[in-house]
């Protein structure tokens, strides 16, 4: 075919050009797709020699025959018409960062638009001055690098700048930051974390800023200010992030905010200092869709007014000081929002009354309020929210019945959180439920039994039916888990019978929390290989041989106190590097206590009390520098109170 032998001749040329630099300085004549220039590739050599390159991510950073072409190096793009670098991105990974310093020949890439070296460590140093003179930058991202000392002002010459990241370092406080109006083309700007208690006209400054859409200043000690300022707004933000930050009320930011002709789509105003009944100003941002006032100090319910805001989607307002009747509130946001109202977060407060019905909120999916003093029974117009995802009702006194009508339509429900009531579950046995959930948690109810219908429900990773009266038996012909299981809460229970042994996909690092209940038999090996696993007081007699091939040292918490354990400990624990707390109290082990307990170099509670061990104590015991308890008390062990314990661990 023509095509493939044209295409055979196009790979042969591609292959010259590829290989090009191998070939002689004849290919580059004229050829603009060459490779970098010489003095920004020796600027970048100059910026990796100020770089500690642990993890050997710049090794394609090499002026080895055959590599020299910069523009292939790793993180660095070049213009493929002029061969300028205009691109360098060092954001190579925030668990294996780069260290040392960012280096002054940075101002070398005057071609630069675009630099992102976010999640490294400076540790401490300085953004470089020069970077005031790479007058083409766009994209300017040094968020959470660990840079330290003063802000360069000279940013204030980066006039061409759209998006500029300063969060997450540690800067000193600035006194102020009248660099920042000159970046006229600003639309993003993040300064989180960034001290400006001394910057009173913070806000002046932010709205000369008029192509600003984001704004992030995340707890950064803003002073409130009195009198409010005369600005005129910026009418192009769309998020504005204030959170954690100590503002009080009257705000001038809610002030400002509600006065003037902006659009603003999301406002966190979240972790402030507000108090007193909620300000009606935000009803006149009409652009609002999300509003996050969580907590804060807001007394009483949700102004009328709330109810016009037609584009609101998420009203969070969770751990505040909330008192009203739900179905006031319910009231006060009927009109517009309700109607729109995607996510409300009202948990954690002090609303009372009972649980009205919801069906004049359609859009539902996320409905928190849990940690109430709502009281009465549940109504079965509950069943018909069928938007509904995730709902949170736990830790309120609620009374009743619950039923398969209170979930009749919701299809789309994934997760249930109810804890903490004296609800009757009503359900048939042969119950199978509209949903599949992801998340059931239940704890302090009353279930005599298993839920039947739970063996419906084949995708949850997360179970809680802690202290909930159940007296079933546990065994593989009863009882499934899925295996992609990661939390499992069945303590306090009247369980019996053996665990099962089935497989939980290790890669979870799960959560097993059996403790109080009264499981016998052996401890089958995969419950070992979790995160967290808690099985004491029961009556366990017999710790799995394959203890030790079954670890993945990922365990951190193993507690196996009061059971009927009654054989020596295996000599593995250096399969156990991870744990921090090991109790093995109240149980019959005997023998040593095995000289591998020295490869605990992480542990801090050590609870080997009520025991039979005998002889002496490991001199290896003297590695576990970590300590912080240490209870031999009630065995059998014998010799001299070696004189390093204590000594070799400080804590
Ligand atoms: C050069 O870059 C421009 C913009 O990135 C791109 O649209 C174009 O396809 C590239 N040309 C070649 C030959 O790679
Ligand atoms: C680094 O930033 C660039 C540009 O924003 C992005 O495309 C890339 O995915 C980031 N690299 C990593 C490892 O996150
Ligand atoms: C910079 O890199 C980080 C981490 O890879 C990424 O999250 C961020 O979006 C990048 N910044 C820009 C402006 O693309
Ligand atoms: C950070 O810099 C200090 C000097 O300011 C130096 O002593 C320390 O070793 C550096 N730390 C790292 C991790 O590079
Ligand atoms: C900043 O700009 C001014 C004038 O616009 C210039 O004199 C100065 O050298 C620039 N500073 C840097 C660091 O480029
Ligand atoms: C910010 O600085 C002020 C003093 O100007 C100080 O009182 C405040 O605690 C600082 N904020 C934080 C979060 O450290
Ligand atoms: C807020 O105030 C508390 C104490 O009142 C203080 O510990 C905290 O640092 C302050 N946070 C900020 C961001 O200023
Ligand atoms: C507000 O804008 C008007 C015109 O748009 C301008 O005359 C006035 O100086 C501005 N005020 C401030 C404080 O920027
Ligand atoms: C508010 O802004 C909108 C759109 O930018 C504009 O149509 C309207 O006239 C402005 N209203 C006032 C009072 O400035
Ligand atoms: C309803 O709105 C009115 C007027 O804003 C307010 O006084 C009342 O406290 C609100 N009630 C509830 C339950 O939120
Ligand atoms: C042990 O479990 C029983 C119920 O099986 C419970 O009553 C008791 O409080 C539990 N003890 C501890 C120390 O948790
Ligand atoms: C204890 O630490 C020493 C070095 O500090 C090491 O040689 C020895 O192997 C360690 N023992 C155990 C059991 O890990």
């Amino acid at each position: 075919m023509g095509g493939s032998s044209l295409q055979l001749v196009l790979t042969f040329v591609l292959f010259l050009l590829c290989t090009k630099p191998t070939l002689g300085n004849y290919w580059s004549v004229g050829d603009a797709n060459l490779g970098c220039k010489e003095h920004e590739r020796q600027a970048l050599v100059k910026i990796k020699e100020d770089l500690i390159d642990d993890y050997d991510h710049l090794s394609s950073w090499s002026t080895r025959v055959g590599r020299e072409d910069c523009c292939k190096w790793r993180g660095v793009n070049c213009n493929n018409q002029t061969g300028h670098i205009i691109q360098l991105n060092l954001n190579i990974s925030d668990v294996e960062p780069l260290r040392g310093k960012l280096s002054p020949f940075l101002s070398e890439l005057q071609y630069l638009n675009f630099l992102n070296v976010s999640y490294n460590d400076f540790n401490h140093t300085q953004i470089p001055k020069s970077i005031g003179s790479l007058s083409n930058l766009r994209h300017l991202d040094l968020y959470n690098a660990n840079f330290g000392r003063n802000i360069p002002f000279q940013l204030g010459n980066l006039s061409n700048l759209q998006y500029l990241d300063l969060g997450e370092n540690h800067f000193n406080k600035p006194e102020n930051i009248e660099w920042l109006p000159q970046l006229s083309s600003l639309e993003y700007l993040c300064m989180s974390t960034i001290n400006l208690s001394k910057v009173n006209n913070w806000l002046n400054v932010v709205n000369k800023l008029s192509y600003l859409t984001s704004l992030y200043l995340y707890s950064c000690s803003l002073p409130n200010i009195f009198p409010i300022p005369h600005v005129n707004s910026s009418t192009s933000l769309d998020i504005l992030d204030l959170s954690v930050n100590n503002l009080t009320l009257p705000s001038s930011v809610i002030e400002w905010l509600s006065n003037s002709n902006t659009s603003v789509v999301e406002l966190y105003l979240y972790d402030n200092q507000f108090q007193g009944l909620i300000p009606n100003a935000f009803s006149k941002i009409n652009s609002l869709e999300v509003l996050s006032l969580h907590d804060n100090e807001f007394e009483g319910g949700i102004p009328k007014s709330f109810s016009g805001m037609c584009n609101l989607k998420t009203l969070s307002l969770s751990s505040n000081n909330l008192s009203e009747q739900l179905l006031g509130i319910v009231h006060n946001l009927t009109g517009c929002a309700n109607h729109s109202i995607e996510k409300l977060y009202l948990d954690d407060n002090h609303i009372m009354g009972s649980f009205p019905d919801l069906t004049t909120f359609p859009s539902l999916r996320v409905l928190w309020l849990s940690e109430n003093q709502l009281s009465g029974t549940i109504p079965e117009s509950l069943g018909k929210q069928f938007n509904l995802e995730r709902l949170y009702i736990g830790g309120n006194p609620f009374e009743g019945v619950i039923s398969e009508t209170h979930f009749s339509k919701l299809t789309k429900l994934k997760v249930f959180h109810i804890y903490d009531n004296s609800l009757v579950f009503n359900f048939s046995s042969n119950w199978v439920p509209p949903f599949q959930l992801d998340e059931l948690y239940m704890n302090n109810c009353q279930l005599p039994h298993f839920p039947k219908w739970l063996q419906t429900q084949k995708n949850y990773y997360w179970l809680d039916l802690a202290k909930s009266g159940i007296s079933d038996t546990l065994s593989n012909s009863y009882w499934i888990f899925p295996t992609h299981l990661r939390y499992i809460d069945l303590s306090g229970n009247k369980i019996n019978g053996h665990i099962p042994n089935l497989l939980l996909e290790s890669s979870f690092h799960f959560v097993i929390n059996l403790h109080s209940n009264k499981l016998e038999g052996e401890i089958p090996p995969f419950v070992f290989k979790g995160l967290h696993l808690n099985l004491s007081n029961n009556t366990f007699s017999k710790l799995a041989l394959s203890l030790c091939e079954a670890s993945n040292n990922s365990l951190e918490f193993l507690d196996l106190s009061n059971n009927r354990l009654s054989e020596e400990l295996p000599n593995c624990w250096m399969h156990f590097e991870g744990l921090k707390i090991l109790k093995l109290a109240n149980n019959h082990f005997h023998g040593k206590i095995p000289s591998s307990m020295g490869s605990l170099i992480e542990i801090e509670t050590l609870d080997l009390g009520n025991n039979n061990f005998s002889g002496e104590l490991p001199l290896t015991l003297k590695n576990c520098t970590k300590l912080i308890f240490l209870d031999l008390r009630n065995n059998s062990l014998s010799g001299p109170i070696p004189m390093w314990l204590g000594r070799s661990h400080p804590n």
